[in-house]
């Protein structure tokens, strides 16, 4: 019975801790990405202001995934850094979110 309800508990705590990856980068979009690069990744229009480039543009297509997870990490121009603010992971799957926005 003992174990039967220690594994109920880890079971529980697994689904928890489970990360629902694809939401939580939407999500994370939404929260940290969206004020400057827009719903649609078009640029919103307080992000235009500062530069930004459409992200389904050919400028940026063009430019390799690790040149996107750099300037997300580092910063350019205008663009915060968010090196120690975003996990590696959660930068890698932002710039896959990125791509596959329509
Ligand atoms: C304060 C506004 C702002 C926020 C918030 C912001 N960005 Fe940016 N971002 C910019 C600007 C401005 C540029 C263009 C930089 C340049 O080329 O000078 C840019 C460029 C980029 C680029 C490179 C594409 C290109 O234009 O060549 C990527 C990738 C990117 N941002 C991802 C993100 C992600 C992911 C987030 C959220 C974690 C984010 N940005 C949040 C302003 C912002």
């Amino acid at each position: 019975m003992k174990t039967l309800l220690g594994m109920l508990v880890l079971l529980g705590f697994l689904v928890i801790a489970r990360p629902a990856l694809a939401d939580d980068t939407e999500a994370l979009y939404k929260s940290k990405c969206q004020v400057c690069h827009g719903a649609d990744g078009k640029g919103s229009p307080a992000g235009q202001k500062l530069g930004v480039k459409d992200l389904h543009s050919p400028e940026v297509a063009k430019q390799t995934d690790a040149d996107l997870i750099k300037v997300t990490k580092e910063g350019k121009g205008k663009m915060p850094k968010y090196d120690g603010k975003l996990t590696d992971d959660q930068i890698k799957e932002l710039v896959k979110f990125i791509r596959g926005m329509k």
